[in-house]
């Protein structure tokens, strides 16, 4: 069984993937995190982009595995279990410059295959239900307002006693999204077929809820 959920950053997509794969017993399958892995490799090999030599002879023989240890997804390149890296601040910087080159799409995908021929997933990210899983057994799309995803980002932010403005994380969420929407590689669409559900109202259990409605698992 796959179930896929698409969605701008910051829809809460990943949070609301974990609650259904939970409640289902199946597993959560976060995408981003591969490309983060995989960003993560590259930053350890002091490679930053990806129109160098250096980088087209680690590519062709990179390997990426998902393993999960206590629950948890654990990726690993190149037999390194990147984990603890995925959220450092390189990272999420070098993560979609990354993640538009066509060969790291081509062997993230494939490792999502594999792993979904092996187990019930519930898989989150930008292209799944559209290019990677279009056949996927339920497919959802989170929408949610650009205001919304500030006022939440914002007050994750200020948990973590950082100031910044409103107006500014607006700024970057509507810059994020029109960067995800006009790539050339695996746009951020709305997948055909899916269920579109708008979390701007809705909180995490009545989004999980609402998706658990649908599905007739
Ligand atoms: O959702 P995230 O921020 O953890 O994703 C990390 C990067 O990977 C981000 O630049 C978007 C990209 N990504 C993608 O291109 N396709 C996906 N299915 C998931 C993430």
């Amino acid at each position: 069984m796959i179930i896929t959920i698409d969605g701008p950053a910051g829809s809460g997509k990943s949070t609301v993937a974990q609650l259904v794969a939970e409640k289902l017993g199946y597993k959560h399958l976060n995408s981003g995190s591969l490309y983060r892995a995989i960003t993560a490799y590259f930053i350890e090999n002091d490679i930053y982009d990806t129109n160098n030599s250096k980088f087209n002879k680690k590519i062709d023989n990179l390997s990426i595995k998902i393993e999960f240890i206590n629950n948890v997804q654990h990726v690993f390149v190149n037999n390194v279990d990147y984990t603890s890296k995925l959220r450092d601040l390189k990272v999420s910087e070098l993560s979609p410059y990354f993640s538009v080159n066509k060969k790291i799409r081509t062997i993230v995908d494939n490792c999502q295959k594999i792993f979904a021929s092996k187990n019930n997933i519930v898989i989150d990210g930008r292209d799944i239900g559209s290019f990677v899983f279009p056949n996927a057994d339920y497919k959802f799309y989170l929408d949610c307002s650009i205001d919304e995803r500030a006022r939440r980002r914002l007050i994750e932010l200020k948990d973590k006693n950082k100031s910044v403005l409103f107006e500014n994380i607006k700024k970057m969420i509507s810059a994020r999204d029109e960067f995800d929407k006009n790539k050339k590689e695996a746009p951020l669409i709305v997948p055909k077929n899916s269920i579109i559900i708008d979390s701007t109202n809705l909180n995490v259990n009545e989004v999980v809820n609402n998706m658990l409605n649908y599905l007739q698992v």
